[in-house]
């Protein structure tokens, strides 16, 4: 060995040393948060099993609030109850408002290399895409929500007389009726009332994106957290990169018209708010342009997570009523007996339908339907209940260990809305700011409000018009399919009209 070399190698030895050393004296004061232990490469998506929530209760219970998995490659911490979430998700320095990158959200944002809404990093674009959006959203939810009304009560009439006519006699998959019912509000509270909404051309398009989104994407699937996957299996790969493009045509066909036809002080619908709001906001000119790509991939998103959990918050709301058909005869009984049966129910009722209220909110809460939200990622080295949470770590927020917390909710595995209505026979608040079921803190569902409107038009004259019933032979089924939002198994169910 030459002198040459054998200094270079003392030098490297001393380099490395020292790195180490400055690590170990880096570290020593942290705390990381302990968690299960997993396998090398796969971490720990073998262990999740059939249902993820009670075996992410399990480890709650072993590893306290917060506690630390792989998913894959990714270091992930895992947040649990309401205080702790609650608290990371508010954190003051927006510690853990950014998104990983996996594999599907780089699929979604490859065609125009820009950051989405929902799936978007936490950058200067998505929080000037997220103002727009919920300045647009919010026109029409607080000033013009006579919109919302009267599209919602049209189309669930339209959605009655047709499952009365398909399963009054005969027993029916309501899935498809249902994602109909759904994707024309959204469709065309985003595009404009009368837009014509065809089941193969949009429904199906949208729905087959969504299904295939859902399964490879969220907080366990395979694909998502272990990229190399895709060289083992690329047709799911190209299966998705065609599902995007077939459901982003749609909405680039809607942005080409709007910019075509936007008229300034005529704001039809949402994407011309958006559009217009851009275009007041003369602070910013210089350091935002809205390119009809941008409000591309804005709409695609409100679109697609407006459809997705709204679709399948319907869905379950179904099934629970013709599952427990009592609490079933006590919302028409409430809606009987409050407003009656000579008008549809209409949003100054919704204060009044205490029960009906009720009944929303224990089924958000029971299914908790986006159970583990979209998953987080820390931007900067943070704490959260002490415990130390590095930059690059993917943080999920467990909202179904909120809706499931024994100390809070007492019976939390039992299926009871009554929980939610106080002495004084009104919604008791404190229950209410329980539920998470549309996140919160800075990336909090920019949907929330119109999901609300929404749900409670829709679902309050449904029962008020008909009746779901379970066919004889049956099981109507609770355990849901895993994804990103959580979908009830299909199940069969006979409509009767309301006399
Ligand atoms: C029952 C219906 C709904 C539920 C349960 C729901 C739930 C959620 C949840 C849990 C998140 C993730 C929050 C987080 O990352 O911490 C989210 C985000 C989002 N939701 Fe909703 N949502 C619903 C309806 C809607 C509707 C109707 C729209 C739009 C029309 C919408 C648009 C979005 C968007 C764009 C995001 C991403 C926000 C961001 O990253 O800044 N959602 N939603």
């Amino acid at each position: 060995m030459s002198d040459l070399t054998f200094v270079l190698g003392l030098a490297l030895t001393v380099f490395m040393t020292v790195l180490f050393l400055q690590w170990l004296l880096q570290n020593k004061e942290k705390k990381y948060p302990k968690g299960p232990a997993g396998f090398p490469i796969v971490g720990h998506l073998p262990l999740f099993g059939k249902y993820p929530p009670k075996t992410f209760l399990k480890w709650w219970n072993s590893f306290g609030d917060v506690f630390s998995i792989r998913l894959g490659s990714w270091n992930t911490v895992v947040v649990n109850g309401y205080n702790a979430v609650k608290a990371a998700a508010e954190h003051p320095d927006d510690a853990f408002s950014g998104r990983p990158n996996f594999l599907t959200m780089e699929i979604l944002s490859e065609r125009t290399k820009e950051d989405r809404l929902a799936f978007g990093n936490f950058s200067p674009v998505y929080l000037k895409q997220r103002k727009l959006a919920s300045k647009a959203l919010r026109m029409f939810t607080s000033k013009r929500s006579e919109v919302i009304e009267e599209l919602v009560t049209s189309e669930t009439n339209v959605f009655v007389d047709i499952l009365v006519k398909k399963y009054n006699r005969n027993a029916g998959l309501i899935e498809l009726d249902v994602q109909t019912l759904v994707t024309k509000i959204i469709y065309q509270f985003l595009y404009g009332r009368g837009k014509t909404v065809e089941v193969e051309r949009h429904v199906k398009t949208i729905i087959e994106f969504l299904e295939e989104f859902n399964e490879l994407s969220g907080n366990g699937s395979s694909l998502d957290v272990l990229p190399w996957l895709q060289y083992i299996m690329p047709w799911k790969v190209e299966a998705i990169r065609k599902n995007t493009a077939r459901s982003d045509d749609l909405v680039t066909e809607q942005v080409h018209q709007h910019y075509d036809t936007f008229v300034p002080g005529n704001i039809r619908d949402v994407a011309d708010a958006i559009i217009a709001s851009d275009a007041d906001d003369e602070e910013n000119k210089d350091r935002y342009v809205l390119t009809r790509a941008r409000l591309n991939l804005t709409l695609a998103d409100l679109q697609d997570a407006g459809v997705d959990t709204t679709h399948k918050t319907l869905l379950w709301l179904f099934l629970y009523m013709a599952k427990f058909p009592d609490v079933q005869e006590k919302v028409f009984t409430e809606i009987k007996d409050i407003v009656g049966t000579n008008r549809s129910v209409m949003l100054k009722d919704k204060p009044e339908l205490v029960f009906t209220n009720a009944v929303l909110l224990e089924v958000m809460r029971f299914v908790s339907q986006v159970p583990f939200s979209i998953p987080h990622y820390a931007m900067k080295n943070a704490k959260i209940q002490g415990f130390d949470v590095d930059k690059d770590t993917v943080v999920i927020f467990n909202l179904y260990s909120v809706h499931h917390e024994i100390s809070f909710w007492g019976d939390p595995e039992i299926f009871r809305p009554e929980r939610f209505i106080s002495d004084r026979k009104s919604l008791d608040k404190e229950k209410c700011n329980h539920i998470f079921a549309f996140g919160r803190g800075r990336r909090r569902c920019v949907g929330e409000i119109l999901a609300q409107m929404n749900l409670f038009i829709s679902f309050s004259n449904v029962m008020q018009k008909c009746k779901f019933i379970k066919p004889a032979d049956e099981q109507l089924h609770i355990t849901p399919i895993p994804g990103l939002v959580y979908t009830p198994k299909p199940y069969k169910v006979l409509v009767q009209e309301r006399n």
